[in-house]
């Protein structure tokens, strides 16, 4: 009776009594090198071994992820890990990692996609951009590939860790090891319900005087559900480049 009371408390707290295991360290805003990489927790072997990249030549195409957002955010914060939320072929990711290896810094760069798309992904047969570029093999999306392909190209093997989960398994799998980072960003679903979700979700994550930066504000979903998480936090949205951002303040 006691057991089970303790198990549904702990279960509500984000752990399991029965496979408590030890937290990766959390990490730290700033040059805190100490942060443990996840990348062998989540991957039994290496993404990146044998892959055939010769079949995959590179192709980048993404959506705001050269922004100039980024490069300020790193030299700011020179954070140790890095969690993204929507990373398609890996655009932003690289750019992030590309921006860091000029700052001096090795980030772990934890990418959480599904690489299955969004909705608008699956609306029109004829995108080249979204639909076309999932490039489905017996009806499911391949673009995880690309994006293996993508990180191999520019060499960024060593930064960038693939997480293949929804958004919302990512979070609790976070939060089950206690695995923070200075910045996450926040690009998937761009549906009201989903980025407020995310939201919800991801801030937790964050670690003192760290920054959850967003893209897309001109979308409805994405600017009603961060006004609406942001007003029921008290918190300020910044606006940087074509990003959004909030901060977490420092404890
Ligand atoms: C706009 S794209 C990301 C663009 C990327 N940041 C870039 O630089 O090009 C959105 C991505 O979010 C992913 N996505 C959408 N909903 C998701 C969810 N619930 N969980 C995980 N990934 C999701 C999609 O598979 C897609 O790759």
């Amino acid at each position: 009776m006691l057991k089970s009371l303790l198990k549904t408390v702990f279960y509500r707290l984000g752990f399991s009594i029965t496979k408590l295991r030890p937290a990766v360290a959390a990490g730290a805003v700033g040059l805190d090198q100490s942060a443990g990489r996840v990348m062998s927790m989540i991957h039994a072997e290496s993404p990146y071994q044998n892959f055939p990249l010769a079949d995959y030549p590179e192709d980048l195409h993404g959506w705001g992820s050269q922004s100039p957002a980024f490069d300020q955010l790193l030299a700011r914060l020179k954070p140790a890990r890095i969690i993204e939320v929507g990373t398609w072929k890996g655009g932003s990711a690289i750019h992030m990692a590309k921006v860091a290896q000029k700052l001096g810094l090795a980030p772990e760069i934890i990418c959480v996609d599904t690489w299955l798309g969004a909705v608008e992904f699956w609306t029109d047969q004829k995108d080249p951009e979204r639909y076309l570029s999932l490039k489905c093999r017996n009806g499911y999306p391949t673009v995880y590939y690309q994006f293996v392909a993508n990180v191999m190209h520019q060499k960024c093997e060593a930064l960038i860790t693939p997480f293949p989960q929804t958004a919302t398994i990512g979070a609790l799998w976070f939060r089950r090891y206690g695995i923070k980072a200075g910045l996450i960003y926040i690009d998937g679903s761009h549906e009201e319900d989903d980025v407020y979700a995310d939201l919800v979700s991801y801030w937790d994550l964050v670690l003192p005087g760290g920054i959850l930066v967003g893209d897309d504000w001109g979308w409805d979903g994405v600017r009603l559900a961060a006004t609406r998480f942001a007003g029921e936090q008290g918190l300020s949205i910044t606006h940087l480049a074509d990003k959004w951002y909030l901060e977490k303040a420092s404890s």
